[in-house]
Order: C-alpha cells, then sequence, then structure tokens
C-alpha cells in the first residue's frame, strides 16, 4: 500500500489529503477562507496567499497526524498546479516540491480540473473500484463550466465551455445583485424551494444553437433589467421568486446540453462535478434527466464538489495507475492552465 499526499491551493480553500493508491481517501482536511473573504465580496488574492501560507503547514501536520501517519509513510507528493490565483498556487506547489525534496519522493503537479473531472469516481464504500471509465463529464465549478468527453485518465476531449461567465461565477454575481452574502451559489439554491421558479422568463442562453458552448452573462444581465423594475428592497416571497427563476435557468441549459452531447457521442455514463454540483436543484435535474434516458450517473460527493485535496491525490494516484511519469521539480505552475490531454 502506497500513500500519496496532495496540496491544493488554487483559490480560497486551504486542503490537505491523502489517498491509497486504491483512489481511497484515508484523510482530507479543508480550511476554508470564507469568512475572511465574505466582507469583500469575492476573493481577495493577497489575502488569500498570506492566508495559504500561515495556514498549511499546520494542516499537513493536522491531516497526518489525524489519520496516525507521518511524512515517513508517504510514496509520493501532489500539488494542484493550476488554474487558479498565481499567489495562492505558488504556496502549495512550492511546499509540496520541498516536501519531495527533502523526503526524496516523486512529485506530480495536478490540473485542479482533472481533479474536479475525475472526483466522481473517488471510492465511497468498500468495494467502489476506483477505476476511472470512459464518460461524458460536467464540470460547474466558480471558475469553469466545461463538457468534457472522458476517454481514460488524462485523454480529455473539451466538447464545450462557456464563453463568458462560469456557471458558479453567474450564481456569485446574481446573489450580490440579490444583496446576498458571499458566496451566492448556496445562498440562492437554500431561497429557490421557497420560489416559483417561473415568476420570471429568465433567458435559456445559448440552448437553441448547435454547439457544446454556455454563456451566462445575457440571464446575468436579464436578472439585473429585471431587478431594475422591482421596489428596492424585493421582499423574502420576491426574492426566493427571483432565486428559483434564476436557478431554473441555469439548472435547464446545463441538464439540456449534457442530454444533447450524451446523444451525440452515444454516453453511457455520465459524471457531474465541480462546486456548483453541490446544486440541489441540478442534483434532482440531472438524476431525472439520467433515469429518463437510461444512463448510468455518478454525481461528484458533496464533500468533493467544492474544493477540496481529496480530488486532487485522486487524480494523482490515477495518474500513476496509467503510467503517466511524475512531474519535474522545475514545473512552473500556470494561472491559466487549461485541460488538454497528456502528450
Ligand atoms: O469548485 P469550486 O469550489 O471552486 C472553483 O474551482 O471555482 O466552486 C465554487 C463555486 C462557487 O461559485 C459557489 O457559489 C458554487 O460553486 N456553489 C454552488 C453551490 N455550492 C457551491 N452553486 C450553486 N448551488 C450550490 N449549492
Ligand atoms: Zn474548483
Amino acid at each position: 500500500m502506497s500513500l500519496v499526499l496532495a496540496i491544493e491551493t488554487s483559490c480560497d480553500e486551504t486542503a490537505v489529503a491523502v489517498a491509497v493508491d486504491t483512489g481511497i481517501i484515508v484523510a482530507s482536511e479543508v480550511a476554508s477562507q470564507i469568512a475572511l473573504h465574505a466582507p469583500h465580496g469575492g476573493v481577495v488574492p493577497e489575502l488569500a496567499s498570506r492566508s495559504h501560507n500561515a495556514r498549511l503547514r499546520p494542516l499537513i501536520e493536522e491531516t497526518l497526524s489525524g489519520a496516525g501517519l507521518s511524512l515517513r509513510d508517504l510514496a509520493a507528493v501532489a500539488a494542484t498546479s493550476g488554474p487558479g490565483l498565481a499567489s495562492s498556487l505558488l504556496v502549495g506547489d512550492t511546499t509540496a516540491k520541498a516536501l519531495a525534496l527533502g523526503l526524496g519522493l516523486p512529485f506530480h503537479s495536478i490540473n485542479h480540473m482533472e481533479g474536479h473531472l475525475l472526483s466522481p469516481f473517488i471510492p465511497r464504500e468498500a468495494g467502489d473500484s476506483g477505476d476511472i471509465r470512459p464518460n461524458l463529464s460536467l464540470v460547474v465549478s466558480g471558475g469553469h463550466t466545461l463538457l468534457v468527453l472522458v476517454h481514460g485518465t488524462g485523454r480529455y476531449e473539451v466538447l464545450g465551455s462557456t464563453v463568458d461567465d462560469a456557471a458558479g461565477e453567474a450564481f456569485d454575481k446574481v446573489g450580490k445583485m440579490l444583496g446576498l452574502p458571499y458566496p451566492g451559489g448556496p445562498e440562492i439554491d437554500r431561497r429557490t424551494p421557497l420560489g416559483d421558479p417561473e415568476a420570471f422568463a429568465f433567458p435559456r442562453s445559448m440552448l437553441d444553437r448547435d454547439c457544446h458552448d454556455f454563456s451566462f452573462s445575457g440571464l446575468k444581465t436579464a436578472v439585473r433589467i429585471q431587478l431594475e423594475k422591482l421596489p428596492a428592497s424585493p421582499g423574502e416571497t420576491l426574492l426566493a421568486d427571483l432565486c428559483a427563476s434564476f436557478q431554473a435557468a441555469v439548472v435547464e441549459v446545463l441538464v439540456t446540453k449534457l442530454d444533447r452531447a450524451a446523444r451525440e457521442h452515444g454516453c453511457g455514463l455520465l459524471t457531474v462535478s465541480g462546486g456548483v454540483s453541490c446544486n440541489a436543484g441540478l442534483r434532482r435535474a440531472v438524476q431525472d434527466m439520467a433515469e429518463r434516458t437510461g444512463r448510468e450517473l455518478l454525481l461528484a460527493a458533496p464533500e468533493h464538489s467544492t474544493d477540496n485535496a481529496a480530488m486532487i491525490a485522486f487524480a494523482a494516484v490515477a495518474r500513476r495507475a496509467a503510467g503517466i511519469p511524475p512531474s519535474p521539480l522545475d514545473a512552473d505552475i500556470d494561472p491559466n492552465l487549461t485541460l488538454t490531454p497528456d502528450p
């Protein structure tokens, strides 16, 4: 049994996890910075990197000791190398490289999006294999909206992405417009069951086009225009109607495009991951679609949907199992890293 320790510091969560080479996660800790950034209404990069710097070392020690492990038990070290905030990425990347160098272990630099993409395969119960099977993947996070054909580990074909805002970004911007706390996604999700999803007819952008790309900025503008016509303090009922109508538009676009791409490419297995995959309305709608169309569906577990290091450790384990070699210690971080197939 060999163990991989992974560090994730691409944005506003400091996270550390350890995975066994079977993919089973034996320890996973996340130190959230939400309270630090909430007063600013969004992530402040310098505050984020300074907080990673202060929290990371103790979090590594807590993660290992909580699982009864020490650095001597590790077989490899991994870290997120992009995409994300440069100053935040550097903290985790440099710490992981220093650990690998000091302990004489291989280092694996991991694409954050590959972490999300593979997270639905993280074993949940004894008997789950953790093997990556070909699938059509919808990745919906704060920074990305991707439809990806997964042929195997490291073999990804991006079919579509957003031409403007990511789905999570749209949730957060609309949340801010509605005066909700940061991040807006979970706040809108929580209010949606109290509202009428048909109260406002918000646009379903790019559904009429024969492509797999997404666009959410028109929807955000439509909410702003609607808000201008409403009283300055809309009240709880109207607020819930706005949340429900906005969420219905996002969910319909995501599920319809996933279904269409699955039909076009004959995919029997669908996966959904990223922070927005926590959304109750999206989870229900995608489950209904999968059931109706007779496809298998793997949703990332909620604790593996928003940023975490378990998905980075799991991606490192999957890459090692696929025979993908470790990364050089002088590999750079890349804030704009895209999901491209391995050479
Ligand atoms: O994957 P993630 O933690 O970070 C990125 O890689 O970007 O995703 C964060 C995003 C935020 O935009 C947040 O509002 C959204 O995920 N999110 C949700 C929900 N929970 C988190 N959006 C809608 N409904 C939720 N329940
Ligand atoms: Zn993420």
